[in-house]
């Protein structure tokens, strides 16, 4: 099978930021489309601001940085992306939004032999398939934040996927972005949510009812059972709006009350108090 070189990413926050950037980093061709060119600037100033701090920690030389930036190029012109070999979207937790994407995709993708994928971490990945004239070529491939950092991503066949385009995307995340990859089944959060998002939860319910402090529920998890980050911390880190989100889609699916957002939850997003990215979650962070 040759190798990927014509990449695309559609959405560049949280994730499609960092995924841009590995891709860049392991050499690919990548184009970045946003929906409006200042969105598109500021996925820019994103990736490159990242590229920086591997320059300024030592793990990125000021060579490796420039190449990976000359490799991307940034669009609000989703028209660009004509030529691509693969693309992923990595939009905004929302059903319409992500299945307009794929609509519109669908209309520029040029190579019958395309595979386009997905980064949805809860909606059905069959849901975006069927939205395509090309189901058998979509697959779910699911990264953590960070992204450069985190090893894993989960790859999601559909029922419609073909065995040429589930095998093409796990080539492409190990081989081409030396990821290592689970095979997860399409319900809603797939494997690692599925586990994660009640824990995370949980740790809201016991916050909002007065049980314990943010602080100590962190440090119990974080020494108790040598989590990288407490539950809370690592909300922040997510976005508590995409998480809330995420909650949504799998209470949608399965009823399951462990998986419905906390009050807490859904007023600290109606507040704006997303976290990292907002400045401000279950705690102060500098701008
Ligand atoms: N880009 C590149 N490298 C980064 C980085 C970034 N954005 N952020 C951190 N790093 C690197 C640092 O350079 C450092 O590398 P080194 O050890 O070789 O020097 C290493 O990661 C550790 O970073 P720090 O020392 O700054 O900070 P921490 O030790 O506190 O680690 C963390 C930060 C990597 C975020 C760690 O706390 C962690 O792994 N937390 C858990 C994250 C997690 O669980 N993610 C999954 C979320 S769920 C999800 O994404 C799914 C979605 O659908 C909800």
């Amino acid at each position: 099978m040759p190798d990927i070189s014509r990449f695309g990413v559609i959405g560049c926050g949280l994730m499609g930021s960092g995924i841009a950037e590995v891709a860049a980093l392991r050499g690919l061709d990548v184009i970045v489309a946003e929906s409006t060119p200042e969105l598109a600037a500021a996925g820019r100033d994103r990736v490159a601001a990242s590229l920086d701090r591997g320059v300024l920690r030592g793990k990125l030389t000021g060579a490796d940085r420039d190449r990976a930036l000359a490799r991307l190029s940034f669009t609000h012109d989703l028209g660009k992306l004509a030529d691509r070999q693969f693309v992923i979207e990595a939009v905004a937790e929302r059903r319409e939004v992500k299945l307009e994407v794929f609509r519109q995709l669908d209309k520029v993708l040029t190579d019958p032999d395309v595979v386009l994928a997905t980064n949805t971490s809860s909606i059905p990945v069959v849901d975006l398939a069927v939205a395509t004239g090309r189901a058998s070529r979509v697959v779910g491939l699911h990264f953590f934040n960070p992204v450069p950092v985190q090893k894993l991503i989960e790859v999601i066949p559909a029922l419609t996927t073909s065995a040429d385009a589930l095998d093409r995307a796990r080539s492409f995340a190990t081989e081409q972005l030396g990821k290592e990859v689970i095979q997860a089944p399409d319900r809603s959060g797939f494997v690692v949510n599925a586990l994660l998002v009640p824990y995370l939860l949980a740790a809201v319910r016991m916050v909002e009812s007065g049980a314990a402090r943010p602080e100590d529920v962190d440090r119990g998890m974080e020494l108790g059972c040598a989590h990288p980050m407490g539950p809370l911390r690592l909300l922040d880190l997510i976005g508590l709006d995409t998480a809330q989100a995420v909650a949504e889609s799998m209470y949608e699916e399965f009823k399951e009350p462990l998986y419905a957002a906390p009050p807490l939850l859904q007023r600290m997003v109606a507040a704006g108090h997303l976290g990292r990215k907002s400045g401000r979650g279950f705690y102060a962070y500098d701008a």
